[in-house]
């Protein structure tokens, strides 16, 4: 047992019905119903196939969508497909997550089968809003429609969803509370190389904030300078312009309207308080960039027109962040520096990426834009170690106890399923 966490080498799964939560939220095209990506989906396959290969009638779990950052609620039918095709092999699908269609087709399954019940997010106690109101305890999590349906059935809980370990969610946290416990091979292998690595990370240590999820981006920008772990914060995307507001300097009224307008007005006074006490740990742009008809155009940051919208760093910025890049010793990536996807806007970010390819750096980069950043620069054998997960790595960074690996430390010392269907029932 590693970090009091059971594995799946403490059970045998012959025969066995086994929970296993996956994270392979993916961005989805609507239009086609397609993928437009598959790394989570590559990544917890070794774990499905384990399971499988080694006779486990196997359930998986997952989610696709947030209710929060990003609204791409979806079935998780194509993500089967794609696994499918992965594993050469077929995986099951039905469009319930725990109703009668659900358990009477888990009753159905044999050895080795894979179904892949439909998006768990579908059920409002899943997500994240509810989350954040409810705070439920794992042991109430326990008590929810999801597990007291679901659990029954099952002899054993798998947790492969190690890029969703920070939320504290029923499918991930409640199942422990009833059934024997295990992380999965994903799981195991990003928390170990991150234990190692946050253990004593080489210095200087560079973190490189980027993208435009704020909340987890300030929480791990105070932890991390809190705890004396970042020698170099390097900024970009919205997090670098809320956080040259907070510093005096003008980034352009639509910047400006679009940090109130995502309710984000209330980091500024945060940024100005973090400013004050490590302005010399936190770099700020020198320079940015916009577009105006499409094309591309660099200003210093004190000389931003009013009506800008920034929408990248500038190639002065560009350049001094990858000194800082080379002359590290590890580097930590999370969120591109602009909007990557567009030509006129990706300098920034390809910059970095180039950077972080040639450094001798320990380089770990996380998160999904960061992660598509990587494969579209051409970076992945470069990269040192690319984590699945965004925010649970964040949230791991802050050196809190994940939820996840909480529940799982608990789910380590339960022997049965305590609440077992009576057999023939
Ligand atoms: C992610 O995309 O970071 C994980 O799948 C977790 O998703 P969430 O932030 O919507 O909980």
């Amino acid at each position: 047992m590693r970090f009091g966490i059971r594995t799946i080498d403490d059970f045998d799964v012959k025969d066995k019905v086994v929970i296993c939560r996956v994270d392979i939220n993916q961005p989805v095209d609507k239009k086609t119903g397609m993928l437009k990506s598959e790394v989570r989906i590559q990544a917890c396959a070794p774990t499905i196939r384990e399971l499988s290969e080694k006779g486990a009638k196997l359930v998986l779990l997952a989610h696709q969508g947030s209710d929060i950052e990003y609204k791409n609620f979806y079935t998780t039918k194509p993500h089967a497909k794609v696994l499918s095709r992965i594993l050469g092999k077929e995986v099951q699908f039905i469009e319930d997550v725990c109703g009668p269609a659900a358990l009477e087709k888990i009753e159905s399954l044999k050895r080795g089968d894979i179904l892949l019940l439909d998006n768990v997010r579908f059920l409002s106690e899943e997500q994240t809003l509810f989350e954040q109101k409810l705070c439920l305890t794992h042991e109430q999590q326990a008590d929810t429609l999801l597990i007291r349906k679901l659990a029954p059935f099952a002899d054993l809980y798998v947790c492969d969803a190690f890029a969703a370990a920070h939320r504290d969610q029923p499918s991930l946290c409640g199942f422990e509370q009833l059934l024997p416990s295990a992380m999965g091979r994903l799981f195991e292998k990003e928390y170990c190389v991150l234990s190692e690595l946050m253990e004593c990370p080489q210095r200087p240590c560079t973190f490189v904030l980027g993208g435009a999820k704020i909340a987890d981006a300030f929480l791990m920008m105070k932890a991390v300078l809190e705890a004396g772990a970042a020698d170099y914060i390097l900024t970009g995307g919205l997090v670098a312009n809320i956080l040259l507001f907070a510093a005096g300097k003008q980034i352009g009224q639509r910047s400006l309207d679009y940090i109130y307008k995502s309710n984000y007005g209330e980091y500024i006074s945060k940024a100005k308080e973090m400013y004050k006490k490590y302005s010399e740990n936190i770099v700020l742009p020198v320079d940015l960039a916009y577009t105006e008809n499409d094309l591309r155009k660099e200003v210093l940051t004190e000389e931003i027109p009013e009506n800008a919208m920034i929408t990248d760093i500038g190639q002065k910025t560009a350049d001094i962040y990858q000194k800082y890049i080379k002359e590290s010793a590890t580097v930590f990536v999370n969120g591109p520096m602009g909007v990557f996807e567009k030509e006129a806007t990706e300098y920034g970010t390809k910059a970095v990426w180039e950077a972080l390819g040639d450094t001798k750096a320990y380089t770990v980069v996380g998160g999904g834009d960061s992660i598509t950043a990587t494969t579209k620069y051409g970076k992945t054998e470069k990269i040192s170690y690319i984590c699945t997960g965004g925010g649970a790595l964040i949230r791991f960074l802050t050196g809190e106890e994940l939820p996840v690996v909480k529940a799982l430390r608990y789910g380590a010392h339960v022997e049965e399923n305590h609440v077992k269907r009576e057999e023939g029932k």
